[in-house]
């Protein structure tokens, strides 16, 4: 499949120092950069299979202004409003970074694609939409990093290619319906860390009366609309210095949830726990690898919980810390919730920094990935 790659233009052919030394690799955030190339394929309703797709140079794409995705890709903000239970949004993404590979000249290394791809998957079907196999998936963000791999960070950079799968309804639909076409959409950017704290310990605010997911709705698949309804408590919580919010339950208002952005873990009387993903949390694979990495660490299966996370359990925690693609794992130093401020430890000698450390160092190709992880291009 490599030799299915563009020819890359003049401008792109540099090789990786020159194109190295446009960008301040090691102060990029979490901006868009934009890249050189995205990959494009699409898929009929009537057909439910996605056919052979290719790259085209990264640009703007044309939508209908009836398609699926637009019209009813924000139906949720309302249906919360009025408390129903119905859903529409016809709209997913995943999130996956490529590193270039410490141990392998050359050669770049992704992260448990294929689970990136399953989840697509699995959020399709609540969607009701067609999603491409694994296979696809795969092969598609291969082509995408290999197309763009002079912006993937060189490995003394702090970041990482950021790859952006998309799936949309972007067929037109006026109706209440799944649209008849579907497009699944690469497009990828540099990136460093997500918080502008850098890899310094956050702070967290909890919310009691915005919720970020409800029973029955979508808080357990990547849809697109589990994003913007919580905008605006993340720009109420920036403005009073906090990095991010913390979201309860929207039955009980006492479980902790997730964060805008990543999952939530509490390290508590040698216990790590983390909310169990009982469809209203998302089911992140930086998550999932960190319970299997403190299971590694000598934590038992019964010292790593998934399970309610209220709000009584920071009382007397000993860490808490976020996990998510982009975010990696971020300590977290206070949650603050109605006034109260909780502090938590942070930095060396933390179960966090140690996860942090095995984690990067397995994607990076730094430490042997003996769980078979990484997948090299
Ligand atoms: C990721 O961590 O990849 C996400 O999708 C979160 C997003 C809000 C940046």
């Amino acid at each position: 499949w490599r030799s299915s790659l563009p020819q890359l233009d003049s401008a792109d052919s540099r090789s990786d120092e020159e194109s190295g030394g446009e960008i301040d690799w090691d102060n990029l955030g979490f901006g868009l950069t934009p890249t050189d190339y995205m990959y494009v394929m699409r898929c009929s309703l009537e057909d439910g299979v996605f056919s052979r797709g290719e790259l085209s140079r990264y640009g703007n794409i044309e939508l209908s202004p009836s398609s699926g995705v637009i019209n009813y890709g924000q139906t949720r903000v309302m249906a919360a409003c009025v408390r129903t239970y119905v859903l529409d949004d016809q709209g997913l993404f995943e999130g996956l970074k490529a590193y270039r590979a410490a141990n392998q000249q050359g050669s770049y290394m992704l992260f448990r694609p294929e689970e990136n791809a399953r989840r697509m998957q699995h959020g399709a079907e609540r969607m009701c939409m067609p999603s491409p196999s694994v296979e696809q998936f795969v092969h598609a963000v291969k082509q995408t990093v290999l197309a763009n791999r002079r912006w993937v960070v060189p490995p003394q950079g702090k970041g990482a290619l950021y790859i952006r799968p998309l799936l949309i309804g972007s067929g037109p639909i006026l109706g209440l319906a799944p649209a008849p076409e579907y497009t699944f959409l690469i497009y990828a950017a540099p990136v460093g860390t997500y918080f502008k704290e850098g890899l310094a310990p956050i702070n967290l605010v909890v919310e009691d009366s915005i919720h970020r997911a409800m029973p029955g709705g979508t808080g357990g698949v990547k849809t697109i609309t589990n994003y913007a309804p919580v905008l605006k408590a993340q720009m109420d919580a920036k403005s009073r210095g906090f990095t991010d919010v913390l979201y309860l339950d929207a039955v009980h208002k006492t479980y902790l949830e997730e964060a805008s952005s990543c999952n939530l873990f509490i390290v508590k009387d040698g216990v790590v726990a983390t909310p169990a993903t009982v469809g209203t949390i998302l089911p992140g694979i930086t998550r999932k690898s960190v319970i299997e990495l403190s299971r590694d660490r000598g934590y038992q299966a019964k010292q790593v919980e998934e399970r309610l996370v209220s709000i009584d359990d920071l009382v007397g925690a000993d860490e808490v810390f976020c996990t998510g693609t982009a975010v990696v794992i971020a300590p977290v130093s206070s949650v603050t919730y109605h006034g109260q401020r909780y502090e938590f430890r942070t930095g060396h000698d933390t179960l966090s920094q140690a996860l942090h450390t095995t984690l990067t160092s397995i994607q990076m190709g730094l430490a042997e990935d003996k769980k078979g992880w990484t997948v090299a291009i």
